[in-house]
């Protein structure tokens, strides 16, 4: 039996990357689902392959997630799991060229879209006398040096709140408990960069290769390892766990790497005449 057969979920951001690989590992497990995205033909064609409902959802706009939460309640008669993982890079560059606009966007995007999905699924979780909310945040909201300033910032933002949250939701065996995944070669990762929406994906190999030594484990990360941990956190498997920030990242946020600190001490055993 599937470990979340007879749930029901809800996963934004569901049309691609993680969200898209959560939506098969979830689809695996039995679950029905509601993928909630704004790539409507994308969204659409993954939810009609594994005979999962697709909603137009922008988690910027508070009647969209609700809406999606109602949808869910509507066709399958409950909500076990709400995945708030719609992301996008957001603004870029040094903080003076940062936008007020683009800062807003931001954070719309990767804070708000998480409390308006947490705000939606607490209810109808609650009356059902139970649930598991999982959110996506980011090894940027642990570790500067991994992502811009406002995603930084948001993604925070967003560990703080599954851990607030958590403390009033428990009580009502409702779980909040987040992801912060690693370098995870995804299309928002190409779309940060610039490449265009219809080229995303065809970048994903050569963002791969350039992520497979970025961790202490050498290989790069994949949408399925965050899917895995999501599942987890989504399932009964995970019945104790809740305000958790559970890192997926091989490691890259643990410090500095064993090679790069062996690599240092070299080279200051070199100065100090020690080695030729
Ligand atoms: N890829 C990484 O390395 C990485 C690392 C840490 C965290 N994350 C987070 O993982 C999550 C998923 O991102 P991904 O890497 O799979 O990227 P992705 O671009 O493949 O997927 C993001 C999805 O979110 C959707 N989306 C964007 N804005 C939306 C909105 N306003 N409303 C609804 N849907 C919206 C996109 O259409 C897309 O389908 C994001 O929250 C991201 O910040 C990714």
């Amino acid at each position: 039996m599937g470990r979340l057969e007879g749930k029901v979920a809800v996963i934004t951001g569901g049309a691609s990357g993680i969200g898209e690989a959560s939506v098969r590992l979830f689809a695996a497990e039995g679950a029905e689902m509601v993928v909630a995205d704004v790539q409507d033909e994308r969204g659409g064609r993954l939810a009609s392959e594994l005979g999962a409902e697709y909603v137009h959802a922008d988690v910027t706009r508070e009647e969209d997630v609700e809406a999606a939460v109602f949808h869910a309640v509507d066709v399958f008669g409950r909500l076990d799991c709400m995945f708030n993982n719609a992301g996008v890079a957001g603004a870029v560059g040094p903080i003076e060229s940062v936008t007020v606009e683009a800062f807003d966007r931001t954070v719309s995007v990767l804070l708000r879209g998480v409390f308006l999905g947490v705000k939606h699924a607490a209810p109808v979780m609650r009356a059902q006398g139970g649930g598991s909310i999982v959110n996506t945040a980011s090894v940027a909201a642990v570790r500067t040096g991994y992502g811009n300033h406002v995603y930084s910032a948001a993604k925070a933002g967003v560990v703080q709140l599954t851990r607030s949250v958590a403390m009033e939701l428990g009580e009502d065996n409702v779980r909040v408990n987040c992801v912060l995944p690693g370098f995870i070669p995804t299309p928002m990762i190409a779309r940060a960069r610039g490449v265009p929406l219809g080229e995303a994906d065809g970048k994903l190999d050569v963002i791969a290769e350039a992520f497979r030594d970025a961790q202490p484990i050498r290989r790069p990360g994949h949408p399925d390892d965050v899917a895995k941990a999501a599942l987890w956190l989504a399932s009964d498997d995970s019945g104790f766990v809740n305000g958790h920030a559970l890192v997926v990242d091989g490691g890259v946020s643990g410090g500095r790497m064993w090679s790069d600190y062996q690599h240092a001490v070299e080279g200051l055993e070199r100065k100090l005449g020690l080695r030729g």
